[in-house]
């Protein structure tokens, strides 16, 4: 049938619609089909559709897929025609056998304008996503189920030693230098296998050799469904851990020496915490010769409180012994009288009995024997004296069998001030304001070295003549206990060592006069005994010491370390 410009069946078909010659000559167009072509109506009946298309030889492909199968869908194809510009136009098209010219291909061109942009777009993304996943430095790809790479990107490519379009087609092995697989040995540990097998992600530390060394990956691999959900690909991340592994390894290493040095510090602690226990036994060898001192000062005051009532004793005794001499004569010759009486009978004895009178007289032998009542008494009086004081220095000195009692500090006071009255009867006028106060369940002998420390300073704090006075008094508020309080009208401490005074060896004294445990002892048998001790001082006025020991039970002294410890069983100076 030959092409006409008048309207036909053909111009009907909403879509440009050719005859043609497998040759590719222009048989039959109809309207849309010259609109499509650019042809003006008239011309282009002899246009030539295969000259048209890019390459030409794709025309001829079309041919020989018409002769193979009678038919052709969509077969994509770039046409230039000379009317328009550059088009893109998927044939469908059959080939009617006519016996003269090998027939006639009849077809539709369809605009692929649309499906252009789209592939466009589609390789735009597929760009994109490639220079990402170039961009970067973990090896991507993709395996299928024969484990060959289907895509890599820059760094997997590198890896393998090939570039990425050489990537597709290599068997996965060649992450591992084309070697034997690393999971051969053990097909579980494959990634790849296993996304396959169960279908879900995994991740896996593999040790890989490839061109560039023996590296530590960290491989990440997940499914890719294909168009029907199942798994078709593998998609695998492998990640070079070969350093973080490496400063993991650093870090376990610094951590087991930081545990090395851990173990030197409390080794070296441990020797610390000896020394410290050696410091502390010298501390208490101290504190000990510090009570010897004590115990040496007090010997001496002792020693002279003894020596007084000992020295009148004595004297008495002395005067004693002369009077026996009086009363031997006198009593001799009451003897001789009674004899002369005997022999010469009376006369001669009246004249002796005068001079035995006279004797009487002259000895004033009434005088004696009421003296010798007298003598005697004082003596006994001396001698309970001694007794008493030796009693005190008794009771005082048996620090180290100190034992916890209910004791009565009232007691406790008055035995302090015999044993140190030398210490303070120059300096002080001592007064006592004891009051009726509980017992307390404590370590007397301890809480008399608190008396007497505070005595002692505030006697050597007293220069010249002044008032030590001491007062215990019962307290319930804020808990029940008894308040002792030294008071004395010395120096007073200076505002600015105040706060240091508790101190172990702090003195303001002379060498050989103070040592500057007594105080610290005293904080530390208070500290015992729950108690508190403050101190108010006006210097130039007086100080006063406040001490306040609570009602304790038996219980309170529990978890006590031995109590007898030479910490609080010194005396201070
Ligand atoms: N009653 C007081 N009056 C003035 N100063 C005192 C008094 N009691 C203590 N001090 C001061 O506190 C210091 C420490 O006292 P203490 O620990 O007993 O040691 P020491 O008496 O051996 O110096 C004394 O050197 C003194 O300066
Ligand atoms: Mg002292």
């Amino acid at each position: 049938m030959p092409a006409s410009d008048h309207p036909s069946l053909i111009d009907l078909i909403p879509q440009a619609a050719f005859r043609a010659t497998p040759g590719g000559r222009l048989v039959e167009l109809n309207v849309h089909g010259r609109r499509v072509l650019g042809l003006a109506p008239g011309k282009g009946k002899k246009a030539a559709l295969r000259a048209c298309c890019r390459p030409p030889e794709r025309w001829d492909h079309l041919v020989a897929a018409l002769r193979a199968e009678g038919y052709a869908e969509d077969f994509e194809c770039e046409w230039e025609f000379p009317g328009g510009g550059p088009a893109f136009l998927s044939v469908t098209a059959a080939l009617v056998p006519e016996a003269a010219d090998g027939g006639t291909v009849v077809g539709l061109l369809l605009d692929m304008g649309g499906a252009r942009e789209l592939q466009a777009r589609l390789i735009e993304s597929r760009n994109r996503l490639r220079a990402v996943a170039d961009a970067v430095p973990d090896l991507i790809l993709a395996v299928d189920r024969d484990f060959r790479v289907t895509l890599a990107n820059h760094a997997a490519a590198h890896w393998m030693g090939c570039r990425v379009e050489e990537a597709a087609g290599r068997p996965c092995t060649e992450l591992h230098g084309g070697r034997e697989c690393p999971t051969e040995a053990d097909p579980a540990a494959c990634p790849v296998r296993q996304v396959f097998s169960e279908g879900r992600a995994v991740a896996r530390v593999l040790e890989l050799s490839g061109r560039l060394g023996r590296r530590i990956f960290g491989v990440n691999a997940a499914s890719v469904p294909d168009g029907e959900g199942r798994c078709g690909q593998v998609a695998l991340v492998l990640r070079d851990i070969t350093e973080s592994r490496a400063a993991e390894e650093e870090i376990r290493r610094l951590n087991r020496e930081i545990q090395g040095n851990l173990e030197k510090l409390e080794d070296r602690n441990a020797q610390l915490e000896k020394a410290l226990r050696e410091l502390k036994e010298a501390q208490s060898h101290l504190l000990q010769s510090e009570k010897m001192a004590s115990v040496g000062q007090l010997a001496a005051g002792v020693a002279h409180e003894i020596n007084n009532p000992v020295g009148f004793v004595s004297s008495n005794l002395q005067t004693l012994r002369s009077y026996a001499a009086d009363f031997r004569r006198v009593i001799e010759l009451y003897r001789e009288l009674a004899a002369l009486v005997e022999r010469e009978g009376p006369g001669e004895a009246a004249d002796l009995a005068a001079r035995v009178r006279a004797a009487e007289r002259e000895a004033d032998l009434d005088f004696l024997l009421a003296d010798l009542d007298d003598l005697v008494a004082q003596s006994l009086e001396g001698t309970e004296r001694v007794r008493k004081i030796v009693a005190d220095l008794k009771d005082f000195s048996q620090v180290d069998r100190a034992e916890l009692k209910r004791a009565d500090l009232n007691r406790g006071i008055e035995s302090t001030l015999n044993v140190v009255w030398n210490e303070l009867k120059y300096k002080a006028e001592v007064h006592k304001d004891l009051g009726d106060i509980p017992l307390l369940l404590c370590y007397p002998q301890q809480l008399n070295q608190v008396f007497m420390n505070l005595l002692v300073n505030a006697a050597q704090a007293i220069e010249g003549r002044g008032e030590i006075t001491v007062s215990t008094r019962a307290v319930d508020a804020p808990r029940p206990g008894v308040e002792i309080v030294v008071h004395d009208t010395g120096k007073g401490i200076p505002e600015e060592i105040r706060h240091r005074i508790f101190e172990p060896f702090f003195t303001t004294k002379p060498v050989g006069k103070g040592t500057g445990l007594g105080l610290h002892v005293t904080y530390k048998i208070v500290q015992r005994h729950q108690g508190t001790i403050e101190v108010e001082s006006e210097p130039g006025r007086g100080t006063t010491f406040r001490v306040f020991l609570p009602v304790l039970e038996e219980a309170d002294f529990a978890g006590e370390p031995d109590p007898a410890a030479p910490a609080a069983g010194a005396a201070g100076g």
